[in-house]
C-alpha cells in the first residue's frame, strides 16, 4: 500500500537513495531541503513534495511532518544534531507520524571519543521516547569515502586507517534499506541494524579493488592520525568533523567498524554492492578533475 513518507536530507547521499526507492515503489514523498536549489528541483520534477527549510526550526519541521506516515531523519555531521533530534521528535509525535528511521553510525555509544558518535548515540536515546516505531540504522563508512577521501591525480588515498578492516556499504544500498522500513515499519520497530557491505577488507585490498576496476594504478597511503587532522584542516573542514574523523580514525584501528552481516539482503532482498561493482557504477566520481 502506498506510503506517505518524508525524508530528510533528501538531497544527500543516504536521503535520495530512499527518495529514488521510493518513487519506484510508487509511494507518496515528500523532502524536507534545506536549500532551494537545482537538486531540489530535480526532485520536484520527479514529483517529489519540497518543504525548504532548516532541521532545527521546528515550524518547518512540523510542515513537513503533517499528514506524514513515517519520515527517515537524517542530520550530518556538523553541530546541532540533538536540537534537530529534538525537533523532529516533537513534531513527528504532534503530528501523529507512526515510524522513524534513524541514520546514526557504528561507533555511536555512550564512551565514544568523538562528540558527534556519543551525540548519535544521545540521539538514539532521545528518539527511543518516540511512541511510534524507530529504528536505528548504524552504519561503518560508506564506500563513497573512496572517491571523497581520494587524491584523484595522485591515484592515492590517504588514510590513518593502518591496516584495519571494514566492509563499505554504498549509500544506495541503505536508501533501499531506509525505504524499505519506511514502507513497512512493523517489523523492524525498536531494532537498532548495524549496516555493511558484502566484503569486509583492509585498506591495501580496497586500494586494489578500485585500481583493477578502474584499470588504473590506485594506492592506499597510511598516514598517522595527526597527519590525517592536519590534511583535513588543510581542506578546510570544521573542527567538529576534525574532532569526529580524528576520533572515528581510532575506533577504526580498534576494530570498531568491522565486520559484516546479511541485514541490507534480507532488508531489501538485494545484495548490497561490492567495491568493484560500487567504482563500476561511479567511475565519473573518480575521474581527475
Ligand atoms: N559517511 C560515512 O562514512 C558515515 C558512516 C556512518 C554513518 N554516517 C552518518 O550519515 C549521516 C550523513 O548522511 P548522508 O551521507 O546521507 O548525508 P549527506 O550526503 O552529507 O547529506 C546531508 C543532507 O542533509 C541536508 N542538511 C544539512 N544540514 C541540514 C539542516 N540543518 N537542515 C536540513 N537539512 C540539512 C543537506 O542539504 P544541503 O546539502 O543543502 O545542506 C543534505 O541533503 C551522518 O549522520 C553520519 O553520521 C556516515
Amino acid at each position: 500500500m502506498s506510503q506517505r513518507i518524508l525524508v530528510t536530507g533528501a538531497t544527500g547521499r543516504t536521503g535520495g537513495g530512499a527518495v529514488a526507492t521510493l518513487l519506484q515503489q510508487g509511494h507518496e514523498v515528500r523532502a524536507l531541503v534545506h536549500h532551494d536549489d537545482d537538486r531540489s528541483a530535480r526532485l520536484a520534477a520527479d514529483g517529489v513534495d519540497i518543504v525548504v527549510g532548516d532541521l532545527l526550526d521546528f515550524d518547518a519541521v512540523s510542515r513537513a511532518t503533517k499528514g506524514i506516515d513515517a519520515a527517515y531523519f537524517v542530520h550530518p555531521i556538523a553541530p546541532g544534531l540533538l536540537d534537530a533530534t529534538a525537533t523532529m521528535l516533537q513534531a513527528a509525535e504532534d503530528n501523529d507520524v507512526r515510524a522513524l528511521v534513524n541514520m546514526s553510525q557504528i561507533s555511536a555509544r555512550r564512551d565514544a571519543g568523538s562528540n558527534a558518535a556519543r551525540q548519535h548515540w544521545l540521539s538514539e536515546r532521545l528518539l527511543d521516547h518516540f511512541p511510534g516505531a524507530v529504528t536505528h540504522l548504524r552504519p561503518t563508512f560508506f564506500a563513497e569515502w573512496l572517491y571523497i577521501f581520494a587524491d584523484h591525480a595522485a591515484g592515492e588515498l590517504r588514510l590513518p586507517f593502518a591496516d584495519a578492516r571494514h566492509a563499505p556499504i554504498a549509500a544506495e544500498d541503505q536508501g533501499r534499506v531506509i525505504a524499505a522500513i519506511l514502507a513497512d515499519p512493523g517489523p523492524h520497530a525498536g531494532k537498532t541494524y548495524p549496516l555493511h557491505g558484502p566484503v569486509e577488507l583492509d585498506h591495501h585490498q580496497i586500494a586494489d579493488a578500485v585500481s583493477r576496476t578502474l584499470g588504473t594504478p590506485f594506492t592506499y597511503v597510511p598516514i598517522s592520525i595527526d597527519e590525517f587532522r592536519a590534511d583535513l584542516a588543510r581542506q578546510g573542514h570544521n573542527p567538529h568533523r576534525i574532532q569526529h574523523l580524528a576520533n572515528v580514525a581510532v575506533d577504526y584501528r580498534n576494530g570498531i567498524f568491522a565486520g559484516t552481516n546479511d541485514i541490507v539482503r534480507t532488508v531489501t532482498g538485494v545484495e548490497p554492492l561490492t567495491v568493484e561493482a560500487f567504482v563500476d557504477r561511479n567511475r565519473d566520481q573518480f575521474a581527475v578533475r
